[in-house]
Formats: C-alpha cells, sequence, structure tokens
C-alpha cells in the first residue's frame, strides 16, 4: 500500500491488517507513555483545504504520538486564497521536507490526484475529498463495528447487518463504509429519501430502502446515521421539511426501543441534534459516537506506521 485513496482499493487482507494494527497501537495508548518512536524524523503535513474537526485533529493526534514532526496547513489564510493551485501547494510541501501528505478537499478526485499526478512522490492520505471518499472514517468506523461485535484481531465483520441512514447523495463517508464494510464480510442497507439516493447505486454492493421503520425490523447490528449535508444542498427540494425529514428518517429513543438489546448507534459527526438523530439516541449507552472519535486515532496512526514504516510490531 503506497497511498491511501479509497477503501475500494483496499483488499480484506490489507483491511483486517490495518484493524489489527490498530488494536495494537490502541493497547499502546492505555501505558503510562503513550507516545512511541516509530516516526522520529518524519514529517506529516495536513493540507486541509476543507473545515474539519475530528479528521485532522485525529491525524494531528496520531502523527505526534508516533513521534513525527507535524505541519498543519489550512486553506483559509494560505496562498491557496490568492490562487494558488494544488499543484503548486503540493510543489511547495515536497520543498519543505514533508514524507506524507494528508488531504481534505471540497473536490471529489483531488487526493487521487496528488497521488497519481506525478507532481510528489510521497504517500498521500485522502482525509475526506467532496462527496468521494472518507478511508480512514470508515475503518475507524469498522474498528468500531469489531471492537463491539466482531471475533477480535485477525478476523473481519462477517455476518453482520450495518444499516446506513440519511443523505447518502453527498455522503463520503456512506461510500466508503459501502465498500469496506461489504470487502469484511458485512450486509450494508441504505435507508434514505428518494432524493438522496445516488444515480447508479444499484451497482454498489449493498441494498437500498426508503422506509426506516421497516429496516430497522429486520433487527440491524449497527444504525449509522449520516449528517444531512445542508452545505451541499444548493437550491434545495431534497425533502419537504426538516420535521417531515425527522419524523421520516430521524433516529430517536422511540426507534432505538425496538432495536435488539445489542445494536450499536453510530454517527461520523458533526451532527445535527434534532435533526438526522435527537438528543436521547445520540447521548443513550447504545450511543458509541464519542468512541468513534477516540479509535479514529488509533487507527490513524496505523495508517502512518504502514505507510510510513511498514508493518508493526508491538517491539517497535
Ligand atoms: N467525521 C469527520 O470527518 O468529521 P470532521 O469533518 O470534523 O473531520
Amino acid at each position: 500500500m503506497k497511498h491511501l485513496i479509497s477503501t475500494a482499493d483496499l483488499s480484506r487482507a490489507e483491511a483486517v491488517t490495518l484493524l489489527d494494527t490498530a488494536q495494537q497501537m490502541a493497547d499502546t495508548q492505555s501505558r503510562q507513555i503513550r507516545k512511541l518512536p516509530a516516526l522520529i524524523g518524519k514529517t506529516v503535513v495536513n493540507l486541509f483545504f476543507e473545515d474539519s474537526t475530528r479528521t485532522r485533529i485525529s491525524f494531528e493526534a496520531a502523527a505526534k504520538r508516533l513521534s513525527a514532526d507535524v505541519i498543519n496547513f489550512s486553506a483559509r489564510g494560505s496562498s491557496v486564497s490568492k490562487g494558488e493551485s494544488l499543484k503548486d501547494t503540493a510543489l511547495t510541501l515536497q520543498a519543505m521536507g514533508a514524507d506524507l501528505v494528508v488531504v481534505r478537499s471540497y473536490a471529489s478526485g483531488a487526493a487521487y490526484q496528488l497521488a497519481h499526478a506525478g507532481w510528489i512522490e510521497q504517500p498521500i492520505v485522502n482525509a475526506g475529498d467532496g462527496t468521494h471518499q472518507h478511508p480512514t472514517q470508515a475503518l475507524l468506523d469498522a474498528f468500531t463495528l469489531r471492537r463491539h461485535l466482531g471475533q477480535g484481531a485477525g478476523s473481519g465483520l462477517d455476518g453482520l447487518h450495518v444499516v446506513i441512514v440519511g443523505d447518502v447523495l453527498h455522503s463520503r463517508v456512506a461510500r466508503a463504509n459501502v465498500h469496506l464494510l461489504t470487502t469484511l464480510g458485512a450486509r450494508v442497507t441504505l435507508v434514505s429519501p428518494p432524493a438522496l439516493v445516488p444515480v447508479g447505486v444499484e451497482t454498489w454492493p449493498c441494498d437500498v430502502s426508503y422506509d426506516l421503520d421497516t429496516t430497522l425490523a429486520q433487527g440491524p447490528d449497527a444504525v449509522m446515521m449520516l449528517r444531512v449535508q445542508r452545505e451541499r444542498m444548493v437550491g434545495g427540494g431534497f425533502f419537504p421539511s426538516q420535521s417531515e425529514y425527522s419524523r421520516r428518517y430521524g433516529l430517536d429513543a422511540d426507534r432505538i426501543a425496538r432495536l435488539p438489546q445489542h445494536t450499536i448507534v453510530m454517527h461520523p459527526g458533526p451532527m445535527n441534534r434534532g435533526l438526522e438523530i435527537s438528543t436521547d439516541a445520540a447521548d443513550s449507552p447504545r450511543s458509541v459516537i464519542v468512541e468513534q472519535v477516540s479509535n479514529g486515532v488509533s487507527v490513524r496512526m496505523a495508517v502512518l506506521y504502514h505507510l510510513l514504516a511498514g508493518s508493526y510490531s508491538p517491539e517497535d
């Protein structure tokens, strides 16, 4: 693995190895001294053209816990606002000695372009590109599912049923998860209003439903709620009203009460509380939303480690 651009590029063996390494990284985080010397002398650049809280901070924490130097670059306040191109920005980062570039962009395909245009040679990690992919989010979701519902190290997610609900059309998290979770053996059902189902979804390896209550009645092992991405809904018209959306597609305490006892509730964040998820659902004992954020650090440590140092051994 030279880059991490899309979960569609990961084989089952590669995904399981990353999850196993993430577990080893998580184990190191309960030690008195959490910092590992693995990436001393390496420089990780976080190149963020689009806003982020969890992903940017998590990559920074992951790199620092592996003793790498970190340069944080956000488009706001940089020469990107003066019209500098992605290519020139990349060449500048290479000249400054970046060993690996983490990139988030509003443009689908930006990470792929950085990795394959021949501008820079360093590994590229996609931290979310437009509506296309968010591979480390899917890996942390798979890691969280395996911790709660899986068979442990070396295993996938065989036999689990994961329901992903909401604004699939604009969701890179949904696309990344459909590929990764099915590669790992899970069954995925997408539930969405018709206007928020992408064209071509019938070619994805999952089921599609417009009816949340019927799907929840199947007793899924996990329900993953998606953020309604209002900033990408220029012109509106995707659903009649926010209250109608919540009534038909929102997760609340009533719907949680009808799920099996073991079912977990997930959300990649940031949440629109009161729209796709009620506060009592988000904060319920079934919710693993905060744990997803902590797991993100271990998963990103594993990704950085594999791309910069090779396979991990607990003696490292
Ligand atoms: N889940 C996620 O990507 O969150 P941020 O946009 O805060 O990074």
